[in-house]
C-alpha cells in the first residue's frame, strides 16, 4: 500500500501509554509538521503549548472528564487569530488549527507515537480549565489537548470508507447511480 496512506489508515486514538518519556526531538518534529499545514490566507493563526511537567498533566487528568490518560506529553493546540491583521484568522483559526493538529497526529504514527485529540474548544468549561492550566492569555483559545506518548495498547489500521457518505457530481448521486445514468 502506498505508505502515505497506510500512516494516514495506522493513526489510532490511543488511550493507554507506557512511561516512556518522548524524546524532545520528536515533539519538536510534530510542531514541525503541525507548522507545515495550510491556513487560510497563509495566516497561520496557530501557537503550541507543549507540556511534559507530571504535575500539569496530573492536573488535565484530573479536571477534564473525557481526558483521563496517562501519556507522558502533551501539546495544547491554539487559536491566536491576533497574530495577524488579516481577517481570515479571525473567520477560519478553527479550520488552520485543526489541520495543524490532524499533520500532528499523522506525523506520530511515523515516529512510532500515539496520540488523542481531547476536545476543548467550543465547551467553555474546558477552555477555561485548559486556559488555567497552560497559561494561557485570554486572546489564546485552546482547541484541542493532543496527548502524546509510547503507545501500550493496539489498534488496527482501518479506513472508515462508507461509499453512501460520498456523493458525485451533485448530492443524492452516489457512484453506482451517477454511472447507470452516464449509461442513459
Ligand atoms: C474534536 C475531537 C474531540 C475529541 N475528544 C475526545 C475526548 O475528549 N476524549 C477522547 O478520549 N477522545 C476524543 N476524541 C477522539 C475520538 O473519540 C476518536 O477520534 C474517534 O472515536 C475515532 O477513533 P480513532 O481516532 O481511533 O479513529 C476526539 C476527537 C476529535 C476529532
Amino acid at each position: 500500500m502506498n505508505p502515505t496512506l497506510e500512516t494516514i489508515f495506522r493513526r489510532r486514538s490511543i488511550r493507554k501509554y507506557t512511561d516512556q518519556p518522548v524524546e524532545p526531538e520528536k515533539l519538536e518534529s510534530l510542531l514541525q509538521a503541525a507548522m507545515a499545514a495550510p491556513s487560510a490566507m497563509n495566516c497561520k493563526p496557530w501557537e503550541f503549548v507543549v507540556i511534559t511537567d507530571p504535575e500539569k498533566l496530573a492536573q488535565f487528568r484530573k479536571r477534564l472528564i473525557f481526558g483521563n490518560r496517562n501519556a507522558p506529553a502533551a501539546i495544547v493546540v491554539c487559536g491566536n487569530p491576533s497574530i495577524s491583521a488579516n481577517p481570515a484568522a479571525r473567520l477560519f483559526w478553527v479550520q488552520d488549527c485543526s489541520i495543524a493538529a490532524e499533520n500532528i497526529l499523522i506525523a506520530a504514527v511515523s515516529l512510532g507515537l500515539g496520540t488523542v485529540w481531547v476536545g476543548v474548544h467550543p465547551v467553555a468549561e474546558f477552555v477555561r480549565v485548559v486556559r488555567e492550566i497552560a497559561g494561557l492569555p485570554k486572546h489564546v483559545t485552546p482547541l484541542g489537548l493532543l496527548y502524546v506518548g509510547y503507545p501500550a495498547e493496539e489498534k488496527p489500521a482501518r479506513t472508515q470508507y462508507d461509499e453512501k457518505r460520498v456523493h458525485w457530481q451533485g448530492y443524492k448521486k452516489n457512484k453506482r447511480q451517477a454511472k447507470s445514468q452516464e449509461a442513459k
